[in-house]
Parts: C-alpha cells; sequence; structure tokens
C-alpha cells in the first residue's frame, strides 16, 4: 500500500514514525511511505531526506491522477483537509486526516456523502480520522467495564484540557481564526479530550456553555467551559483552554462502583490512570490490574496504536474504527459548544441542522467579542 504524506509540517513526523512501526507492532506488512507533499517545495525535500521518504513534490492531485496514492495522511491546517480529502476519495485513495478533520458540519456532512458516493462508485477509499487517544489501552479497558456493567453506571464525569499557548504560537498565520482553524482551544485542542468523552459516554442530550477570548490576540475563543448531560444520564463538565500556566489534560469519571481518572499531557499509558473504588468494590481495581498485567507496550495512546487496527482493516477491506459518523458526533458537541456559548441558550443533540449558522461554521453569528484582523 503506497502512502503519501500531505503537509510536511510539526505533526507530520509523528505519521512517518507510525507508519514505519506498523509491521513491528502487528499491522500489515507492505504499507511503505512513497512520498510527502508540501505546498512549500523546500519543506518537502526537508521532510524526505530528514524521514528518508523516496519522493518528495508539491502536487497531491499529480500523484492521484498517476495512480500513486493508496492512502494519503492530511496533515495540514485544517482549512486544506475537505478539498484534499475530497480528491483523494474520488481517486480512490483511503484518507487519514488530522484533527480537527474538517471545519463544520457543513463539511463533514460533504465529506460523508464524499465518501458514500466512493462507495457506491466501487472504488476502495475509505476516512478516518486521527484521534490518537481512543487507542490507549485504558480507554478501551474503562469502556469495557462500563459496557459489561462491572464499574456500574457513569454518574458524573469531568473533562479538562488546561493547556498552554504562548502569544507566539498564535502568530502562524492559520491559527486563531475560525476560516482557517475551525475555532479556539475548543476545536484546536480540547477536541482530543472530548471526544474521548464522547468515545466512552455515548451520545450526548444537552449544552450549556461559555466562552470567552481572555489573554491572547485572537478572533477564537481561549477559554471555553461547558456543563453536558448525557443519554445515559451521566452529568459532566468540560473545560477547554490555552492559557492554563501547569498543562494538565484530565479525565474523571465518578461510577457507581469507583472513580476513574486519567491524568496525562498530549499522550498516557496505563501509569496514568488511577482506579479508586467504593468500600466493598475492591474487584474493580484488581480487574483493572489484571489487565495492566496483560496489556503490551504498557497501554501507550498515540498514532502508532490507532493507525495498527487501522491498517488492518484497510488491508483486509474493513471499514476503520473511526468512522466519519464519530467525526461528525464530535465536531456536533464542538458546535454546540460554540452555539450555547454565543447565543446564551441551552442547545439539544440534533438541533444544529442546515440553514443554521452554526452549521456552516463554527463562527456560527458571530463572537461576542470583536475580531482582532
Ligand atoms: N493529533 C495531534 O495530536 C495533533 C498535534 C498537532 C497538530 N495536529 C493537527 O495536524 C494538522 C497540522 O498541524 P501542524 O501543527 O503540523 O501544522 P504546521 O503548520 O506545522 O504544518 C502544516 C504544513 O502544511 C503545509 N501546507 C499548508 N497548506 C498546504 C496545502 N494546501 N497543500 C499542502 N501542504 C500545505 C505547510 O506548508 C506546513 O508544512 C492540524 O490539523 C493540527 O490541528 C494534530
Amino acid at each position: 500500500m503506497k502512502v503519501t504524506i500531505l503537509g510536511a509540517g510539526a505533526i507530520a513526523g509523528a505519521h512517518a514514525d507510525a507508519i514505519r512501526g506498523l509491521a513491528a507492532h502487528g499491522g500489515p506488512d507492505g504499507v511503505e511511505l512513497t512520498h510527502v507533499v508540501d505546498v512549500d517545495a523546500r519543506r518537502a525535500a526537508a521532510f524526505a531526506a530528514e524521514h528518508g521518504v523516496p519522493h518528495h513534490g508539491t502536487d497531491l492531485q499529480a500523484l492521484l491522477d498517476a495512480g500513486l496514492v493508496d492512502a494519503v495522511h492530511i496533515c495540514t491546517p485544517p482549512s486544506v483537509h475537505l478539498d484534499a480529502a475530497l480528491a483523494a476519495l474520488r481517486a480512490g485513495a483511503h484518507v487519514v486526516v488530522e484533527k480537527p478533520a474538517v471545519l463544520s458540519l457543513a463539511e463533514a456532512d460533504a465529506l460523508a456523502a464524499a465518501e458514500r458516493q466512493a462507495i457506491d462508485a466501487g472504488l476502495p477509499g475509505r476516512f478516518t480520522q486521527i484521534v490518537q487517544h481512543r487507542f490507549g489501552a485504558g480507554i478501551q479497558r474503562l469502556r469495557r467495564l462500563l459496557d459489561d456493567g462491572t464499574l456500574g453506571p457513569a454518574y458524573v464525569a469531568q473533562c479538562d484540557t488546561l493547556w498552554f499557548r504562548t502569544p507566539e504560537y498564535f502568530e502562524v498565520p492559520w491559527r486563531g481564526r475560525f476560516d482557517t482553524e475551525g475555532g479556539g482551544t475548543t476545536m484546536g485542542h480540547g477536541i482530543h479530550q472530548f471526544d474521548l468523552l464522547l468515545a466512552v459516554l455515548g451520545p450526548w442530550t444537552e449544552v450549556r456553555a461559555m466562552a470567552g477570548r481572555l489573554a491572547r490576540r485572537t478572533d477564537t475563543e481561549d477559554v471555553s467551559t461547558a456543563l453536558v448531560r448525557f443519554a445515559s444520564g451521566t452529568m459532566t463538565t468540560i473545560t477547554n483552554s490555552a492559557i492554563s500556566p501547569r498543562q494538565t489534560s484530565r479525565l474523571r469519571f465518578d461510577t457507581e462502583a469507583a472513580t476513574v481518572e486519567l491524568e496525562h499531557l498530549y499522550g498516557y499509558d496505563d501509569a496514568s490512570w488511577t482506579v479508586t473504588p467504593v468500600a466493598g468494590r475492591e474487584d474493580v481495581a484488581e480487574v483493572w490490574a489484571a489487565d495492566v498485567a496483560l496489556t503490551r507496550d504498557g497501554g501507550a495512546s498515540g498514532h502508532l496504536a490507532q493507525l495498527v487496527p487501522t491498517y488492518r482493516a484497510l488491508a483486509e477491506g474493513r471499514t476503520p474504527p473511526v468512522t466519519v459518523a464519530d467525526t461528525r458526533a464530535t465536531l456536533e458537541l464542538a458546535a454546540a459548544i460554540y452555539r450555547s456559548a454565543f447565543t446564551d441558550a441551552t442547545v439539544r443533540a440534533g438541533e444544529i441542522v442546515e440553514g443554521d449558522p452554526f452549521h456552516a461554521s463554527m463562527a456560527g453569528t458571530g463572537t461576542p467579542w470583536p475580531p482582532v484582523r
């Protein structure tokens, strides 16, 4: 399978390393990183030299037309993702796109329609998105213990992405703008953690949120907070921040049998989890520990952990584990946070439909603060 990386910037190296590591970690043989493409020819050339990629260039479409791409990893700024994904799907190539996959629910719907058309036309290409934290052993263990009833129902959850980004971070031209980044710290940072919340708790029903631009010179928010009720009844809080000096990424689930906590920054392993059972349910901690003892590679999350099952599925003609519907569900929660924050109203699941300004853009009816540019 011939793989091209599109966009040779900061995150592309994680893709190159993971593609290289596939076969040694249980992925299929024969997945080969053949090309790197960037609008900036020098960046493509430097990346190719650093990562030993045989070919580099500036024109993805030419490679697709020549039949040289079986899968493309889209690592460009978010505003480029949709067009690149549509071009790849039309050419029959698989799409592995970085978060946020696209800028809006309208774009997610266009993506879903394109994948459906490709499938109907008998083309092999499938869509998937990088959400690497869904693939650490701890999240999968937590899901299993909730699904089989060991933990009992989840009553309360907290989901915090408290990160720190300097003013210089936002000087990159595509950052800090709704039209190029999709949103601020909610879309750019918190999305990792609340995607996990959705992966564990399933569908949400209502959101009340606030957003602020407190400290950075951006059009987008640098803080958002939300109260979210899930269909299961679980009540949760979400905090997303780009201006928190002691950085952490944190999830906490209070279930009937135990409090289960994850604390990490940009990736976790089994040591990042704490399980505190209620009196009389020490069996939960024992079940957790027994599973940890059986887990290979320390249970690390990351691009490799996601790409192994993804490429196994692609090689066998199966749907990859993260689908366009998963992508849309996470973007719908982001859109609901923006709509609730910017319109001062409760937002219910399924309410943001075509014709709603928050369907077309996360900025929706506009921010409560003036744009800086
Ligand atoms: N999964 C994660 O943990 C993670 C971490 C960081 C970034 N990301 C995501 O990865 C994506 C890229 O982020 P980054 O920090 O690597 O950005 P970056 O700015 O460092 O790199 C982007 C690259 O894309 C190139 N590019 C821009 N427009 C292009 C086009 N039309 N065609 C081809 N190349 C083009 C740029 O020249 C640059 O080399 C974003 O969506 C970001 O949110 C994900």
